[in-house]
């Protein structure tokens, strides 16, 4: 069975005082035992979460880390410097990392090989940008990403891998797509998967949705097949709508 995870993308949110103060609260929730529940913090904020949450199901996540074990690299932080915090997934490949810091799928897959290489989970992103979208490439452009970012990796890698489709256009603007899009994709995502590797990998990875999820639409999302939880940003930020999309799957 795929596990069910929805993680929460904190960006660049939530100082010491505003993470002790949510982990305090998440912590008081009762958890769906059937959903893998994890937060992605600031790095800052990753020693804290580990500690706070090291008795509770609930997950830590960092939001990036760069592909080189040490080194001259000011401002950047490294995978063992994440382990040696308790943290051992990380998310890679987000549209805002592509974006803004130059992320290229060539030097993805290396941060992802690095991140394998330390024994950690890999929440990989993938995603169309809306121009894509009107001129009909988006499986094009999702099956380029997954190609170069992690088609190289061998199949035991994947027991290590989770991929969150993130269309761009519907990242942090309200715009969601439709569960049928969503569905389309993540059919297409496993499909890929399939053809490259084989269906038992591609029947045990798990697929997550994001782009605007938020309580009133993450049921209906994750009620699609080939759905297995969400990658949830602005909506993560409160403990009761995140753990009301964390919930979507049961009620
Ligand atoms: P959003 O962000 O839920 O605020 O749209 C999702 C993400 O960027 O992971």
């Amino acid at each position: 069975m795929r596990k069910k995870i929805v993680a929460g993308n904190w960006k660049m949110h939530k100082d010491l005082a505003e993470t002790e103060a949510f982990l305090g609260r998440l912590k008081e929730q009762v958890m769906p035992e059937e959903v893998s529940i994890i937060v992605a913090p600031p790095f800052t904020n990753l020693q804290h979460a580990f500690q706070s949450l090291r008795d509770h199901p609930v997950r830590v996540a960092a939001q990036n880390m760069h592909q080189s074990d040490k080194g001259a690299f000011t401002g950047e932080v490294s995978a063992a410097m994440l382990k040696s915090v308790g943290v051992e997934t990380v998310i890679l490949g987000h549209s805002e990392r592509r974006a803004h810091f130059n992320e290229t799928d060539d030097l993805l897959a290396e941060k992802v090989n690095t991140a394998l290489g330390n024994d950690m989970t890999v929440i990989f992103c993938v995603g169309e940008e809306l121009k894509d979208r009107k001129a009909g490439d988006q499986f094009e452009v999702v099956q380029n990403q997954l190609e170069k970012g992690l088609f190289h990796l061998s199949e035991d890698d994947w027991a290590h891998v989770v991929i969150a489709y993130e269309p761009v256009w519907a990242i942090g603007t309200g715009e969601t797509a439709s569960p049928e899009q969503a569905q389309q994709m993540h059919q297409f995502i496993r499909q890929a998967v399939t053809d490259h590797y084989s269906e038992t990998v591609a029947e045990a990875v798990s697929i997550l949705y994001g782009g605007s999820v938020k309580p009133a639409n993450a049921k209906e999302i994750f009620g699609q097949p080939d759905v297995d939880g969400g990658l949830i940003g602005g909506a993560a930020l409160e403990v009761e709508s995140f753990m009301e999309i964390a919930k979507a799957f049961i009620e």
